[in-house]
């Protein structure tokens, strides 16, 4: 299904499209003890400067998968470039091709709030080893949104529903996920920073104003809407 925002980033190539952006990616990622043999998912990978960043970090098994086939193809472009071993496969989170119990990691950094979310859980429950453990950075509503905000910014963003923390808690353990943390983060990581970016040689104006729509809600917006990391475990 089309969406005008993932269609923006996807035309403006933005990396880091995150909250906390590509600096919250690393002061998490710090914490993480991942070994050469682990093999790591990265779901909705966007344009692959995390999944770039893994395998210089760690050279680690990372696979890529994003649904966008203009985001497919400028993570390929970058791994290409930068020679990271990434397979980058196109391919829909919500029905995924992998084996049960086949990552030792997951990443998820803004990409479940775009689907059926409590679908994409279990996928990822499923394909997650029993002794592995999920990141994902995900959209919270912070404080009480009225109908109006939430239709605003679930037309914005193309999406179906804005969760709180303790709702992304619930389901997760829904899904399958029976240890969950938040991960602290600074406050200061608050916003996404636009540091990388590859953009496509023709993009259609809609999307400036989309653009330029998108900034107006967040600078409006910013007490209503933030978001959690969270770290997840199946057992
Ligand atoms: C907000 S962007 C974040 C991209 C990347 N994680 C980053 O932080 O730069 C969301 C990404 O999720 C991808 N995505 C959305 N729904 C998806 C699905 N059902 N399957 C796979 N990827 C999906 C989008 O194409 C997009 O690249």
């Amino acid at each position: 299904m089309s969406n005008a925002y993932l269609d923006l980033l996807a035309h403006f190539g933005i990396g880091g499209a995150h909250p906390g952006g590509f600096s919250l990616t690393r002061f998490i990622l710090q914490d993480e003890n991942i070994k050469v043999n682990d093999s790591v998912l990265e779901i909705g990978c966007g344009t692959g400067q995390t999944a770039a960043l893994l395998v210089e970090k760690y050279n680690c098994q990372v696979t890529a998968i994003d649904n966008h086939p203009i985001m497919v193809q400028k993570a390929r472009q970058r791994f290409q470039k930068i020679k990271a071993p990434v397979k980058v496969l196109e391919r829909d989170v919500q029905n995924l091709d992998f084996v049960d119990n086949s990552f030792d990691l997951i990443i998820a950094e803004s990409v479940i709030v775009f689907t059926e979310i409590s679908r994409t859980l279990k996928e990822l429950s499923r394909v997650l080893k029993n002794d592995g453990h999920m990141i994902m950075i995900e959209m919270t509503a912070e404080q009480y949104l009225s109908v109006e905000k939430q239709k605003k910014a679930c037309s914005l963003y193309g999406i179906n529903e804005i969760l709180d923390t303790d709702e992304w808690i619930l389901r997760l353990h829904q899904a399958g996920f029976n240890q969950v943390e938040i991960i602290s983060t600074p406050s200061e990581l608050n916003q996404i920073e636009v540091n990388d970016i590859n953009p496509s040689k023709q993009i259609n104006m809609d999307l400036y104003d989309l653009w330029e729509e998108h900034n107006e809600f967040i600078l409006h917006n910013r007490d209503f809407i933030g978001y959690r990391a969270f770290k997840c475990r199946n057992s």
